[in-house]
């Protein structure tokens, strides 16, 4: 029994590889590496192609016994899908069309799949849980959203069991530094704060000083990749067990602001970074944090790596020995 991991050599991705491998489950590999890097794929058959791309997809699912699908590949920035929505339409929604129409040709019946807190949009309250409304503020958490409803009605119709999980802010490396992050062009505050530490930037731009809470700064959720990459792991084993799908948020449930962030990367690092202000990034909400409480007593999910400080030396880690990410 094999799994079929899109998207396998992004950040996710990798790190959910990494993680599933070492619980020797079976895996092949679909990424286009436009964003992704084949480098971070160690050890596995990896097809490079496209999810439109019917013949590719009818050869993996031919030539594997592909029994689940964990769905990474898509496009994932927020600014972008603003100002560039059809590709998110085109990229994420018709992407996931694609390969769940396949699926359903080949009869794979389990699919996990990578969703966001952007589903939510400005949250009604916090910790924000599962049944909350749904509104999302940009095309990229409006695409994930119509694939949850996609999988939805897959299920009725075809009965493929689906498990999304709403990431909040990943975070983090391999502990080990084998893989990290690596965003060209980078746009999430650690990784921008640890390249300021390494003399690659000048200084980091807080995005508003003026929002509603105890800072003034934005407070999100921050989840180390591995914790995430331990639901996907658990989310193939409920698959298994129940046929039945589910939404999972995925967060620590504790908020720090975009200063405790930089503070804590300076005491990381040891190094003093320098900060501006700079205007408010459009679409961010004030407050982020997650209620997992139902990931945890339905998935049995328990993050090992809950500390911010933990996330950031791992993070640090493999910025320090990578600082041109995988160079490619
Ligand atoms: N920020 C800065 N300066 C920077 C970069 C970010 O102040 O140079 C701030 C942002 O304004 C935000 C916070 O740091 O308040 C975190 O920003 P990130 O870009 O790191 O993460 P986001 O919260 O915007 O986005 C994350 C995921 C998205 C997902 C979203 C859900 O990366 O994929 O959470 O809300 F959609």
């Amino acid at each position: 029994m094999t799994t079929l991991v899109t998207g396998g050599a992004g950040y996710i991705g990798s790190h959910t590889l990494l993680y599933i491998k070492e619980k020797n489950e079976e895996f092949v590999v679909l990424d286009s590496l436009q964003t992704g890097h084949r480098e971070a794929v160690q050890g596995a058959t990896f097809y490079q192609g496209e999810l439109a791309d019917a013949d590719l997809l009818d050869k993996i699912f031919s030539e594997n016994d592909i029994s689940a699908v964990i769905h990474f590949a898509a496009d994932s920035l927020v600014g972008e899908s603003m100002k560039d929505p059809l590709k998110y339409y085109e990229n994420n929604v018709i992407g996931s069309y694609h390969l769940i129409k396949k699926m359903v040709e080949h009869g794979v019946k389990k699919f996990v799949f990578s969703s966001t807190a952007a589903t939510y949009g400005e949250p009604v309250s916090v910790p924000i849980t599962e049944d909350s409304p749904t509104i999302p503020t940009n095309p990229y958490g409006e695409t994930k959203l119509a694939i949850e409803k996609m999988l939805k009605w897959a299920d009725e119709a075809y009965g493929v069991k689906s498990i999304c999980l709403r990431y909040f802010n990943a975070a983090g490396a391999d502990p080990e530094g084998k893989i990290g992050e690596d965003h060209q062009p980078e746009s999430h505050l650690i990784p921008i704060v640890l390249q300021a530490a390494l003399g690659q930037r000048a200084h980091v731009s807080m995005f508003g000083d003026d929002y509603p809470t105890e800072d003034g700064t934005c407070v999100r959720d921050y989840i180390h990749v591995l914790d995430l990459a331990q639901a996907h792991y658990l989310a193939l084993q409920r698959l298994e067990k129940e046929e039945k799908s589910g939404i999972y948020n995925l967060g620590n449930g504790n908020g720090f602001s975009v200063k405790q962030v930089i503070e804590t990367c300076k005491a990381v690092t040891g190094i003093d970074i320098k900060t501006v202000t700079a205007p408010r990034r459009t679409g961010d909400p004030a407050v982020l944090i997650a209620s997992s409480n139902k990931a945890r007593s339905e998935l049995g999910w328990n993050p090992e790596y809950s500390s911010l400080d933990l996330m950031i030396k791992h993070a640090w880690n493999w910025h320090q020995h990578h600082p041109d990410g995988y160079g490619d």
